[in-house]
């Protein structure tokens, strides 16, 4: 029995509200890759890798990673992300650079230096709150990353591959070639839905992660005036989306599978009270845990742009950011995390995750495993995200156990 020390409870306390001061603007957080706020983040969790014994250093595109070099090259690694959501919570992401950060620095202190070599990643950009692309991070470090997404740009017009030079990363050529060292990556994770904290349930080890993907429609009308232009005479961009995302909605709901559609963004133009608006920029979120299904529901909204198109007399195009197929988790890590959990002393549940996560990513290249924590009231990509610090601590707890098994 591994585990932590009752003291550390404090720490990951005292680590999670310094970090979640961090880029805070009235309740919520904004930390963007390569804005001062994430860099203050970045050097934060620096610092506390330094002080825990590890190796720092930051990759091609700002990952940070604290190495502590094991007998074996092969690398064991925990970890997950410091960039938040548009006005988000303190959690996501950061309880498992902390638990990683703090259960690293437990092992080494107890134990010496490890028979494999930990790693412990705190990963850039896994949102996509700046630029439109999720899993800037992993998917550098899986080599999947591609020329075009440097060409997306932010709201400001600037572009990704510009952003990386400004903050000191220039001259990015992707794809990289995929890390082969990876022997096991683990993340500790708010559940970040109701199903632990409605079940009265600590901790959850994480089955399958959905499939997801990011698509960008814009609707092109024509901009006519407000007050001249027949109603029967317009070809509205605004209608049309708003037309196209309810008949979308319908169509989801109507299968009745677990598939969840979200449009979480739309731009207007050119955004003026009294013109027609010509165009509309929408985002599509959409999320399936079969992928089968998930092919078959991303090809039929897609068609019901075509179908839009007809009827309302504007002109729709589909473009496809960025696609996921479900992952599953690594049977064997799933139960190296559960017997960790059960030694001790708790009861894990088994479920699937709805939210997307660099895991998924890693998935490509090496065995993952999830543990999730529970989500008071399952909220989360919201200021009112929480998770006490104690379950936090048991999570963390967990997460050292199962270091300890897979990297000593
Ligand atoms: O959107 C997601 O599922 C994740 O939080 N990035
Ligand atoms: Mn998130
Ligand atoms: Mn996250």
């Amino acid at each position: 029995m591994t585990g932590l020390p009752a003291e550390y409870e404090k720490r990951i306390a005292d680590y999670l509200t310094e970090l979640g001061s961090v880029g805070r603007k009235g309740s919520g957080l904004w930390r963007f890759p390569f804005t001062p706020e994430y860099e203050r983040a970045a050097t934060l969790v620096e610092g506390w890798m330094g002080e825990a014994g590890l190796e720092v250093r930051r990759d091609p595109v700002g990952n940070l990673l604290g190495r502590a070099a094991g007998a074996s090259d092969r690398v064991i690694a925990v970890g997950s992300h410091l960039d938040t959501v548009r006005n988000g919570g303190c959690f996501d992401g950061a309880l498992g650079v902390v638990a990683g950060v703090l259960a690293a620095s437990y092992l080494l202190a107890e134990h010496g230096p490890p028979r494999k070599t930990i790693e412990v990643i705190a990963f850039t950009g896994e949102e996509g709150s700046r630029f439109p692309v999720s899993f800037l991070g992993s998917r550098w470090m899986t080599g999947t990353l591609t020329p075009q997404d440097l060409l997306l740009a932010d709201d400001d017009g600037v572009t990704l591959a510009e952003a990386l030079a400004a903050a000191g990363y220039p001259g990015i050529r992707p794809p990289s070639s995929a890390r082969t060292d990876l022997d096991a990556f683990l993340e500790l994770h708010v559940e970040q839905g109701p199903v632990l904290d409605s079940a009265g349930r600590s901790l959850g080890v994480v089955s399958t992660i959905m499939g997801q993907c990011d698509v960008e429609v814009t609707v092109q009308g024509r901009a006519d005036h407000a007050g001249t232009t027949p109603m029967g005479m317009r070809r509205d961009a605004l209608v049309a989306a708003c037309r196209l995302i309810l008949a979308m909605r319908e169509e989801v709901l109507g299968w009745s599978r677990p598939t969840v559609f979200t449009v979480g963004r739309l731009i207007v133009k050119p955004g003026s009270s009294n013109v027609v608006p010509a165009e509309v920029v929408f985002s599509i979120d959409l999320r399936d845990p079969d992928a089968e299904a998930f092919k078959r529901a991303r090809e039929r909204l897609r068609r019901m742009c075509r179908t839009a198109a007809e009827t309302d007399k504007v002109v729709v195009s589909w473009r496809d950011l960025y696609s996921i197929d479900p992952v599953a988790c690594s049977r064997e890590l799933r139960d190296v995390l559960a017997r960790a959990a059960s030694a001790l002393g708790h009861d894990p549940m088994m479920l699937p995750s709805g939210a997307g996560h660099d895991s998924m990513i890693l998935a490509a290249t090496a065995p993952v495993g999830m543990l999730f924590v529970p989500s008071v009231g399952g909220r989360s990509h919201c200021p009112e995200e929480e998770t006490s610090f104690h379950q936090c601590y048991l999570g963390a707890a967990v997460l050292a156990s199962a270091l300890r098994e897979l990297a000593y």
